[in-house]
């Protein structure tokens, strides 16, 4: 008998260590031989600790499993939830990035392989540099981390630069609230991040890659530390790839916990051992970056998506999508809801889709307020925008952004006013303090918000004007995005700004 308990962090946080090892003691116990295999999780945080059994007729699924419930769970008397594929909220995904995700043993390199692993790295050893990036061009990738830049594009301005040394650095330091696809793939399928990282470097001709991962994501830094020697003993990372003559190394490296060093050029200056301090563009990291030279800085999605794209065809994956939004984007859905998790699908569903059905509305049962989509830099979405598909131009046009699709919901008993000055207060912790728009406007900015909730009316017009000038005037996304919270929170929700009753009370 196979059983499968992840060692996902959220599975761990939710038990799944004490239920794994109740399990092992009480086969022990019994004299049971079984197969123990951890694996990633499938997504849905609301079943975890969620464990699959297979008994040879593959493999059932039970969730949330308690201590409690192992012994009835060996019996075979435990009421389980049926084949992980059949529960409606996995059954409506598209499953492109995240395949094999909760299916296999993260660090085991055969599994991998005999779930389609290496495919995508094969046929990229036989192609020329020019028909990667062409390949990946023709797939529609754009940057998961949130900019939505257009992968190839960026592939082929590192490819076209002349240096003798060139760099592949994976965002790893995923800072936006209610977003965790990066850690997920990263604890549960991490090689898929190797082999993307290798073709990106095989096909812009970087030797070198570094995945800058945040200290707080433990677990996902002990997985992917063990998938990199893994694969270096291997022989698919090292001097001669697959036996293929080329040579592709990498690295994790450690971040310090500051959310702008997830902005590319902040992230490179730390990765060089600086202050996380944001860099003026141009140039661009593509020919400037890491230690001045040409450097692709790609999220840990985009790289992690590149081997699908070269197992199954560009086409396979373009086809996939909405306009200009092309493939499948991983959902994360967290905040007030019934169904937490991620949710992979192709671009184009209505947000109200995702929030009311796939999410189940909210865990409180009351009516929703707003979503915020896009991190803490992301807009609040009232009830009237929640026909707006989810896609990057059609968020836009609603005076959204999709970011690094975190989608976080709250009830009709949130204060937005509140939430603006969390975002102005956000923005001023996190601020690296170089552009005089961000560093005091933010400080500012929650001032004025006091004001605000004081009654002070001619407030107002202030945080309006200083929002603009945050806008058009800061070096970066953190400075430029906090009006998007503060000013959609106002104009969607005058009432929770409303002066003249706050005066009254
Ligand atoms: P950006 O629009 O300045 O750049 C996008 C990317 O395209 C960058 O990598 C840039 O170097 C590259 N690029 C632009 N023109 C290029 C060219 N001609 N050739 C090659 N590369 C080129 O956006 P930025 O500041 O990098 O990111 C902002 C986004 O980050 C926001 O949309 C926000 O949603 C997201 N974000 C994500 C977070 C997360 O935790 N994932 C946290 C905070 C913000
Ligand atoms: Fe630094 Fe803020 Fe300016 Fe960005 S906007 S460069 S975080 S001060």
């Amino acid at each position: 008998m196979k059983i499968y308990v992840p060692m996902d962090s959220a599975a761990k946080a939710l038990g799944a260590d004490e239920v794994a090892a109740k399990i092992r003691a009480e086969a022990t116990r019994r004299g049971l031989t079984i197969e123990l295999v951890r694996n990633g999780t499938r997504g849905m945080i609301w079943l975890e600790p969620l464990v699959e059994v297979d008994g040879g007729s593959g493999r059932q699924a039970f969730g949330p499993v308690t201590v409690a419930d192992v012994p009835a769970l060996l019996d075979g008397t435990l009421e389980g939830l049926g084949r992980v594929e059949d529960i409606p909220f996995f059954a409506r995904q598209t499953r492109l990035t995240f395949a094999r995700c909760g299916v296999i043993d993260p660090v085991s390199l055969s599994d991998y392989e005999a779930h389609g692993g290496l495919c995508g790295l094969r046929r990229a050893l036989s192609m020329s540099a020019e028909e990667i990036v062409s390949e990946v061009t023709e797939s529609g990738l754009r940057g998961r981390g949130g900019a939505g830049f257009p992968t190839g594009i960026k592939w082929n301005t590192v490819l076209g630069a002349k240096a003798d040394q060139k760099y592949i650095v994976c965002n790893a330091d995923e800072g936006d609230s209610g977003t965790f696809a990066d850690r997920m793939i990263m604890e549960g399928d991490p090689f898929t991040l190797i082999e993307g990282m290798l073709i990106a470097g095989i096909g812009v001709g970087a030797t070198k890659g570094y995945v800058y991962l945040r200290s707080e994501y433990p677990d996902a830094i002990k997985v992917m530390n063990t998938a990199v020697d893994i694969a270096r003993a291997a022989g698919v990372l090292g001097q001669d790839v697959l036996d293929s003559g080329r040579a592709f190394d990498m690295e994790i490296r450690v971040g310090a916990g500051a959310y702008v060093c997830g902005e590319e050029t902040s992230l490179l200056n730390s990765l060089e051992g600086k202050r996380g301090v944001v860099r003026a563009k141009p140039p661009l990291p593509a020919l400037e970056g890491f230690l001045g030279k040409p450097t692709v800085v790609n999220n840990v999605i985009s790289l992690a998506t590149v081997p699908v794209i070269f197992e199954r065809g560009a086409k396979h994956y373009a086809d996939f999508g909405l306009g200009r939004s092309r493939g499948t984007m991983p959902v994360q859905i967290a905040g007030n809801v019934k169904f937490g998790g991620l949710f992979e699908t192709a671009f184009g569903m209505p947000l109200g889709e995702l929030v009311n059905d796939v999410a189940g509305g909210t865990a409180s049962g009351r009516p929703v307020k707003a979503v915020q989509v896009g991190g803490p830099l992301g807009a609040y979405m009232p009830q009237s925008k929640f026909d707006t598909p989810f896609g990057y131009e059609e968020f836009d046009k609603r005076g959204g952004l999709i970011g690094h699709a975190g989608i976080v919901v709250f009830d009709d008993s949130t204060d937005m006013l509140k939430m603006a000055r969390f975002a102005m207060e956000f923005c001023a912790v996190e601020s690296c303090g170089k552009c005089t728009p961000c560093r005091i406007g933010a400080v500012r900015g929650v001032e004025t918000i006091d004001r605000i909730r004081r009654g002070d009316a001619d407030a107002i017009p202030i945080l309006t004007d200083l929002c603009e000038t945050m806008k058009d005037g800061s070096l970066c996304a953190l400075g430029g995005f906090t009006p998007f919270p503060v000013m959609s929170a106002l104009t969607h929700f005058p009432d929770d700004f409303a002066t003249q009753k706050e005066a009254a009370e």
